[in-house]
């Protein structure tokens, strides 16, 4: 097996699109070609931060940073990523191994409930998404996955189909307790827009998203498996409970509003307080955010996600020093704004600025970064990309 990790690849292999090494990979793995490519972007949320798992709305981007898959049939299942040099022989019912190919493990195992997975299959795989950035790089290999793996069974599935399989391969095979934001971005996004996703009823309406967005790696990574997400899951499930005492018909805790906070004050238990305003507040930012994004008020938006960090920041409690001094340092320099994006424990934050000034206030900011925490932030910019798509297969 060649090694062919990302520290030593070439420069040129780097420069490659995920499609052509996953495409490469599979070629140099099996000596043969694949018959499928297929990939899924990454996304960073602007705005709706663990709102998808309590009914509130999200505000997403697929962004330019993919997974590839690369895939042909076979009477087995074996797996290959660009980031490790391990050609994997697996069998799809034994026991998760806590490794990146359960995730594909249960892709092959919801699409199998769907009669859309072949026998078994050789599958490659190759992104350019920093993994544990909080950028949703699992959500990019199980919806490009789910794709890859349908069409070899000759199966077209729509992109909410594949956004379904993924999720589920997360939630039921994976056990991340995670809402539904990411493999929904994977599946639908559009280029030149974000996407209001109202999870509650499952509506989405793309919003333009004209300019670039600057991601800004805090360099600390986390692993959602088992983690402080499922904390964080299980506390709004028992607000959820308790609210329900005065309001029965209560589905979801995005479903109150800023006048009940006070009664949520009196009757949850102190440390689920902050939690239910967290929901309730930042449910309400996203829908404005969506409505100043459409009328191209940048401003506004920018202050929304300041306002969406500090919540996270003081009511969620999931951001960490790193991000803080992003957001903070942004302001100071003139940004529009700026938040921690994604689960949070770690991860990116997203950065809006003026075009003209966007490249000194990033590097102002990271050099903020440096002189406090003794490194510079990985630092790049994208614009809002398409989802999932089938790739052709390079000669
Ligand atoms: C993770 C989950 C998403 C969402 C975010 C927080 O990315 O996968 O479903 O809950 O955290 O907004």
């Amino acid at each position: 097996m060649p090694h062919i990790s990302s520290q030593e690849k070439p420069s040129t292999v780097n420069r490659l699109s995920p499609a052509r090494l996953a495409t490469s990979l599979f070629a140099t793995s099996f000596a043969t070609r694949p018959s499928v490519a297929v990939s899924a972007p990454g996304r960073v949320n602007l705005i709706g931060e663990h709102t998808d798992y309590n009914g509130g709305p999200v505000l997403p981007v697929a962004i330019s940073r993919r997974t590839a898959v690369a895939a042909q049939a076979a009477d087995r299942w074996v797996f290959v990523s660009a980031t490790d040099d391990v050609v994997h022989e697996v069998d799809i019912e034994a026991p998760m191994r806590q490794e990146w190919i359960d995730y594909l493990v249960g892709v092959v195992r919801e699409l199998r409930a769907l009669r859309a997975a072949p026998p078994g299959a050789k599958i490659a795989v190759a992104t350019n998404l920093p993994i544990g950035a909080g950028l949703s790089s699992s959500a990019a290999l199980t919806v490009s996955a789910a794709k890859a793996v349908s069409l070899l069974a000759g199966k077209r599935l729509s992109p909410a189909a594949l956004a379904e399989v993924a999720f589920r391969a997360e939630y039921h095979q994976v056990g991340v307790r995670c809402g539904r934001m990411d493999q929904t971005i994977a599946a639908h996004g559009e280029r030149g827009s974000a996407l209001l996703f109202e999870t509650a009823t499952g509506t989405l309406h793309p919003v333009p998203l004209p300019g670039r967005l600057w991601i800004m790696e805090t360099g600390v990574s986390h692993r959602l498996t088992g983690g402080a997400l499922n904390d964080r899951r299980r506390e709004c499930e028992e607000a959820l409970a308790f609210c329900r005492e005065w309001r029965p018909g209560l589905s979801h805790l995005a479903q109150l509003r800023k006048e009940d906070l006070p009664e949520v004050g009196r009757r949850l238990p102190p440390p689920l307080v902050p939690r239910v305003r967290h929901v309730v507040t930042e449910t309400g930012r996203t829908r404005r955010a969506a409505e100043v994004l459409a009328a191209g008020d940048l401003a506004s938006l920018g202050r929304l996600l300041v306002e969406g960090h500090e919540s996270l920041r003081l009511d969620y409690e999931s951001t960490i020093p790193e991000a803080d001094l992003l957001v903070e340092s942004a302001v100071e320099h003139g940004a529009y704004g700026a938040r921690l994006t994604g689960a949070g424990w770690g991860g990116a934050v997203v950065l809006l600025a003026p075009a003209e000034r966007e490249a000194r206030i990033v590097a102002e900011v990271g050099s903020a970064f440096q002189q406090r925490f003794g490194r510079m932030p990985v630092t790049w910019s994208t614009r809002a990309s398409r989802g999932v798509r089938r790739e052709t297969i390079a000669e």
